[in-house]
């Protein structure tokens, strides 16, 4: 039995009512061609770290590109995450011992100062998609999203160090920044003074994601610039 998910003026996606647990069974209709296809749901993992909300340009170009993946993937889980408003603990030494500490072996305090870790990383072993909406600040990211990233960041868990050096262990994983400034970066003379992409690019693939596409509303505090960056950014979307 097959119930119509979505359709456009050209492609209507009709959906088997389902027998598998993974994965799904479409059927596509494209200006009377059919396909079927098994297709299994994406999981899209939404972070925000803007504390600017609906205001937040980073967001909104976040949200847009989280549209897209949505509509190409009808199917789909979302989880979003506000680092703002439930940001991650600096790290401590409890964290650090947790850390270096096997699970048998912790503590109840110890096994209390892994869990937001354990679960981060869990989390974003078992997506397909990250969007990671970052502002520039101070020409990097702001600090809720580099705590998050040092929750995730765990030797034997998600990197390893082998014969041929490092390893990362996060595989498979499509990711799309979304980074507001209001400068202009990507070009011209403050390219090198930005430290969001480079460095995102940099620990990301350390972890294994190599597959990262950023997408920029910048210059938002540049008058001649303002009024178009956020349309100029959407429109260059494409996933
Ligand atoms: C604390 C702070 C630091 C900032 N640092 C920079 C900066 O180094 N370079 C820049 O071009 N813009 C900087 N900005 C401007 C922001 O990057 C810009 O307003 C951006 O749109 C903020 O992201 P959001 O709209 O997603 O909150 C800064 C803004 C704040 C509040």
């Amino acid at each position: 039995m097959f119930k119509q998910i979505s359709k456009n003026q050209d492609t209507t996606i009709l959906k088997d009512t389902g027998i598998l647990q993974d994965s799904s069974i479409f059927l596509i209709v494209d200006r009377g061609n059919f396909a079927a296809t098994k297709y299994t749901a994406m999981k899209i993992l939404h972070l925000i770290s803007s504390p600017q909300g609906e205001a937040s340009f980073s967001v909104k170009l976040g949200n847009a590109i989280v549209n897209e993946l949505q509509s190409a993937h009808p199917d789909h889980t979302l989880t979003t995450h506000d680092l703002t408003t439930t940001p991650f603990p600096h790290l401590e030494e409890a964290h650090l011992t947790s850390f270096y500490t096997p699970e048998e072996k912790r503590t109840p305090e110890l096994a209390e100062a892994a869990k937001n870790s354990d679960e981060a990383i869990a989390e974003l072993m078992s997506a397909d998609a990250l969007v990671i909406d970052t502002p520039m600040y101070n020409f990097g990211i702001p600090s809720t999203l580099k705590t998050w990233i040092d929750h995730i960041c765990r030797a034997g868990k998600t990197f390893s160090y082998g014969e041929k050096g490092p390893e990362g262990l996060v595989k498979n994983k499509k990711v799309y920044l979304a980074i507001s400034s209001g400068g202009v970066y990507s070009e011209g003379f403050m390219k090198p003074y930005d430290f969001t992409e480079p460095y995102l690019r940099t620990v990301l693939g350390f972890l294994g994601m190599t597959d990262v596409k950023t997408f920029r509303v910048e210059g938002v505090k540049v008058p001649s610039l303002q009024d178009t960056a956020l349309s100029k950014a959407i429109e260059a979307i494409e996933l």
